[in-house]
């Protein structure tokens, strides 16, 4: 007999009606009222598959209902008290709450945990009526009887033959073809769970551990909906950073609750491990899929009066932000967003999620003779500043730029010792480029063999190549101006757009993000503020400043920030990149990111780049604005998230 004959069969059988129109679907309806679905009355998705089918699909859904009356009777018989001490008691009192499952755990082509994943085999048969709900990635749950709860993800969905049949023939192929719709009875669907955790009650509080137990065949799963219970089982902690709200292949998972969400937090505090600020956040995406919406959303949370963290001294200090601003976007951050209304405010609160415009922002303006910054769009205090030029007594690769070779670049460093040594700290840039004027100085370094008169013009050469204004220009000195840099609690952004040449943008970045880090890293900090307040560094489009290259500047910065990167646990530093082209940061410092949130990105090489797993990689390119991935290993597994819709400060005109 083949799936066809019997789909003929039961169709004539159920109704009279002509045998072309009504399909398989029809004849479960018209046959279910005497049939045994009766029983299940509030189970309609169930109706069509327990009544005419095949033993085996008989046997599942006998499996559930059996288990629920059996349930039914231990409680009423066994025991009238109902003494709780009986796990198989406990077992009947959820399975009443759990009929609108979406499918059993099936055993026919195996059921198996084991500690390797490919040989684990976990599927669920899946009831008719639940088929169209049910999507890859959706987070399920499957009881255990003594209470304990699989916590599984559907990882693959399969339309398996319910008979043996062959539907590659002509005959099945031909009237398939005449007929609008496909019998769901007729196939078996079945899905693919891959456990993720066992979450369990330890004492009240709800705890998750390793899959350490194979679930019961015939056990009900349902789809996950206790937002406590999903964030146990994939680890989100309960309190941290917002950074956006669970979803499954674009959409958000939906629980009973109010509200519906589950929110993603990154944890944040020293009990569970370390705040993972200091252990640095990267957020990628391609153009204009919501990099600086998704970050100010972010940095807002960090602003937060109530957000303080832990000194070696013991005191509790507030985050410091510097944000280096290339497309004059984030001084916005002092400015509420006029499209968060009361309604949505109180929503936000509700989830203790911080918004509005932070006061207490200070654009702190680079400043060059041949360019002024506009300022438009915020209200910002704004403050200009300067690089005096003492900054490279300590870092001359600032004006080595890329263009020095390693012989050059030792006789920069050479120039560089004598000059400071001569003029101390107060020693400016043109004092410098004039001392170079000097044939007498050149003869000497020639004559004593320390640097070659060829090395000497081509240093000196270089140096004169610095744009000038960049230091020592009519405004503070950056180094005087430390306690408006960073400010406990406060937002300093550094705008650049402004600046005409990306070699001035450069060397104002580069000059003001080694100071911190420098004094954040030194023993011997030339200011103690920079040094005793917890601070976030954020960089946008960090992949002009951070790329790999071969030229000494490169490496210095690139060590600078590897080291950076590596001690920011301990001295309270973290920091932000942002970038469209990930692929260009370079791998010593990508190693040291330990939060990577990626939104839509297209190119290939951006995508592998970023080295999420490939479940996640692969949703990449198709997620629109605002949706994003997040992984990071020790905060949670890794998760698919929709970010705010509005921005919770100014975004934009
Ligand atoms: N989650 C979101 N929901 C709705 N709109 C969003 C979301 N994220 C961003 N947008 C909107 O999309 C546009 C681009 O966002 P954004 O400026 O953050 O992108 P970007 O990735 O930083 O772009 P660029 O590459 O130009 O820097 C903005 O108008 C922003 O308001
Ligand atoms: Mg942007």
């Amino acid at each position: 007999m083949t799936l066809e004959d019997f789909t003929e069969f039961s169709a004539d059988d159920a109704d009279a009606a002509d045998g072309e129109s009504s399909d398989a679907a029809d004849s479960a309806d018209a046959a279910d009222p005497p049939g045994t679905g009766g029983q299940t009355a509030g189970d309609g998705a169930h109706g069509g598959t327990p009544t005419g089918d095949a033993p085996a699909d008989v046997t599942a859904g006998s499996d559930a209902t059996g288990n629920a009356t059996a349930d039914g009777d231990a409680t009423t018989d066994g025991d009238a008290t109902g003494d709780e001490s009986s796990p198989f008691e406990r077992y009947a009192v959820e399975a009443t709450g759990e009929d609108d499952g979406l499918g059993v755990v099936s055993v026919s082509q195996g059921l198996r945990v084991a500690e390797e994943a490919e040989e684990t085999t976990l599927r669920a048969f899946v009831t008719t009526g639940n088929r169209e709900s049910v999507r890859l990635g959706k987070y399920l749950i499957v009881p255990y009887p003594d209470g304990e709860r699989l916590f599984c993800r559907i990882t693959g969905l399969e339309y398996a033959q319910e008979f043996r049949s062959d539907d590659a023939t002509e005959i099945h192929a031909r009237r398939q073809m005449r007929r609008e719709e496909f019998s769901e009875r007729d196939y078996k669907f079945v899905a693919d769970l891959e456990p993720m955790s066992v979450v369990y009650d330890d004492g009240g509080d709800r705890k998750r551990r390793m899959t350490d137990r194979v679930p019961k065949p015939g056990a009900v799963v349902e789809e996950a909906a206790d937002a406590a219970e999903i964030k146990t089982g994939l680890k989100i902690p309960e309190d941290g950073v917002f950074l956006g709200h669970l979803s499954v292949g674009g959409e958000t998972v939906e629980t009973a609750a109010s509200p519906p969400t589950v929110d993603y937090r990154l944890n944040d505090d020293y009990a569970d491990g370390d705040p993972l600020v200091f252990r640095h956040t990267l957020v990628a995406g391609g153009t204009g899929s919501g990099k600086t919406h998704a970050a100010k959303n972010v940095l807002r949370q960090y602003l937060d009066p109530d957000r303080t963290y832990e000194m070696d001294d013991g005191r509790e200090a507030r985050m410091a932000v510097v944000q280096f601003d290339p497309q004059d976007e984030y001084a916005q951050m002092h400015d509420d967003n006029p499209s968060i209304d009361d309604a949505y405010a109180r929503r936000l609160e509700r989830e203790g999620i911080a918004h509005g415009g932070h006061d207490d922002t200070v654009a702190l303006v680079p400043t060059t003779p041949n360019a002024t910054y506009p300022g438009e769009g915020h209200r910002a205090e704004r403050v200009a500043f300067t690089i005096p030029f003492s900054l490279v007594r300590d870092r001359p690769w600032l004006v080595a730029g890329s263009s020095l070779n390693d012989n050059q670049y030792a006789g920069l460093v050479t120039l560089l010792k004598r000059f400071f040594r001569d003029y101390g700290d107060g020693g400016t840039y043109d004092q410098f480029v004039t001392s170079l004027d000097d044939p007498a100085l050149k003869e000497e370094l020639h004559e004593s063999g320390r640097i070659h008169e060829a090395t000497f013009d081509a240093v000196k050469r270089r140096v004169r190549a610095v744009p000038g204004g960049v230091f020592d220009g009519d405004a503070r000195p950056i180094t005087d101006l430390d306690h408006t840099l960073v400010r406990p609690g406060g937002l300093t952004v550094i705008p650049t757009y402004h600046l005409p040449t990306s070699r001035q943008k450069e060397m104002f970045v580069l000059a003001v993000s080694s100071y911190l880090i420098d004094d954040k890293l030194s023993n011997d900090p030339t200011s103690d503020r920079i040094k005793e307040t917890p601070l976030l560094v954020g960089m946008d489009e960090a992949h002009n400043f951070l790329a790999d290259a071969d030229n000494v500047q490169a490496r210095k910065v690139i060590g600078k920030f590897t080291e950076a990167a590596k001690q920011g646990r301990k001295e309270r530093l973290g920091l932000f990149l942002i970038t469209q082209d990930p692929q260009d940061i370079a791998e010593p410092v990508f190693k040291q990111i330990n939060t990577t949130i990626v939104l839509n990105l297209g190119d290939e090489d951006a995508i592998s780049s970023v080295n999420i797993p490939t479940t996640l990689a692969g949703k990449v390119p198709y997620m629109e604005k605002g949706q994003m991935v997040v992984y990071s290993p020790d905060n949670s597994e890794p998760v698919e998230l929709i970010g705010l819709p509005r921005c919770l400060t100014r975004h934009g005109s």
